[in-house]
């Protein structure tokens, strides 16, 4: 295990997880890669750790360039674990290192490890380090992902080390983004905004803004996944559009049935849509992971969940999904509740509930009892998507 060197002195000193397939609750079907990386200058700088159990491999990269007792700065951009967990193992290592992160980093760290005889220095908006021929500045972004968050830059090379923002589940021995086919990764980090950045949309405009302010930026180099810098513009872009909830004219069906009658309206909605020019995609909540039905979610306009009713409930699969929806905050979507019954029928209103606590605008719902009769289901399924 040997550092990899992106520019002359500046190394990727990370580790590859080639087997994560949860990341608390995210289907990383491609695992994962925690970026650390390693500044050598007069002064010796390592941006953020790995996780834990990959303590040991970044250590091995590390010593590959240098003894770690030589490491002067350890700068903390994000106190989870992912990023820090190897922290309390590296510390010992590198006992002059002095800890630079955030105010809230400070607090978080403290909260997280015993950090007694750690030696912090908090880094604001506007804060910079010079460590010889380099000079970092600091941008803390709060909410992306977590309050500590933080971004830093070296001014000399234009490398943003953005921590979280930009990032991808991605496990490649590969470091940058003109190294992979850019589809592979375009739908790795649309997965990866849908399921963990989505909520924070100002939060993320805000560091947008900050990271315009900054000159030539060379490298966006990330916690996670590849080092964007060929498709630099190409991924701020897709970050503003996120930010802003742009979505594209496109419906969403998602479902689950007990005896296939709600499956029957989601396919009579798609024929509908299909017979409008709309195009759709249609997605059983029972067979798929709710982490790639966000990767649909993130640019679909039209939001359709439908579920059976039983025991005067929608089924738990729809449950989950809506759940994470709601925390996921999606804006600027329009909903629709579906679903058939035999007797009681309150899986659609509990549906239709929850999507507009999701803020959404709903079309009229569709509901049938038992099975559907084609007549019938064709006059309500019409009647629903007539605004569109
Ligand atoms: Fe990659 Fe918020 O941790």
């Amino acid at each position: 295990m040997k550092a990899i060197e992106l520019k002359k002195g500046i190394y990727w000193v990370g580790a590859i997880d080639w087997d994560l397939k949860n990341f608390h609750g995210y289907l990383t079907r491609r695992g994962s890669t925690y970026n650390a990386y390693l500044i050598v200058d007069e002064k010796i700088t390592l941006i953020d750790t790995v996780k834990a159990p990959f303590f040991e491999e970044m250590l091995a990269r590390i010593s590959s360039v240098i003894n770690p007792n030589q490491i002067d700065y350890i700068v903390s951009n994000h106190v989870e674990f992912d990023h820090s967990g190897a922290l309390p193992f590296l510390k010992p290592l590198t006992p002059k290192a002095k800890i630079l992160t955030s105010f809230n980093g400070e607090k978080g760290l403290k909260a997280h490890f015993d950090t007694t005889g750690w030696d912090f220095e908090i880094m604001k908006l506007g804060s910079q380090l010079k460590t010889g021929k380099y000079t970092f500045s600091f941008v803390p972004v709060p909410m992306v992902h977590w309050p500590d968050s933080m971004m830093c830059f070296l001014e000399e090379e234009g490398i943003l080390f953005s921590n979280d923002a930009f990032g991808q589940h991605l496990a490649t021995s590969q470091r940058f983004d003109d190294e992979l086919p850019l589809s592979d990764i375009m739908v790795e980090a649309e997965k990866y905004y849908a399921n963990i950045v989505l909520p924070f949309d100002m939060p993320v405009k805000k560091a947008l803004e900050e990271a315009g302010k900054l000159n030539n930026v060379t490298m966006i180099a990330t916690s996670h996944g590849i080092i964007w810098r060929k498709n630099i513009a190409k991924i701020l872009e897709k970050y503003q559009q996120w930010a802003n909830h742009e979505t594209q004219d496109k419906a969403l069906i998602l479902y689950d049935s007990m005896w296939e009658s709600t499956k029957t309206i989601a396919l009579a909605l798609g024929s509908q849509l299909e017979k409008k020019g709309i195009p759709y995609h249609l997605m059983s909540l029972g067979q798929n992971h709710i982490s790639d039905v966000m990767a649909e979610v993130i640019n679909a306009k039209y939001i359709m969940v439908g579920s059976s009713t039983v025991n005067n409930q929608m089924l738990p699969t729809v449950a989950s999904f809506l759940t994470y929806l709601k925390g996921l905050k999606p804006k600027k979507r329009i909903g629709l509740a579906f679903g058939s019954y035999g007797w009681s029928g309150e899986s659609i209103a509990h549906i239709e509930e929850f999507l507009k606590g999701t803020n959404m605008e709903m079309l009229p719902s569709v509901s049938l009892t038992y099975v559907p009769k084609k007549e019938e289901l064709k006059k309500l399924v019409e009647k629903a998507l007539e605004s569109l």
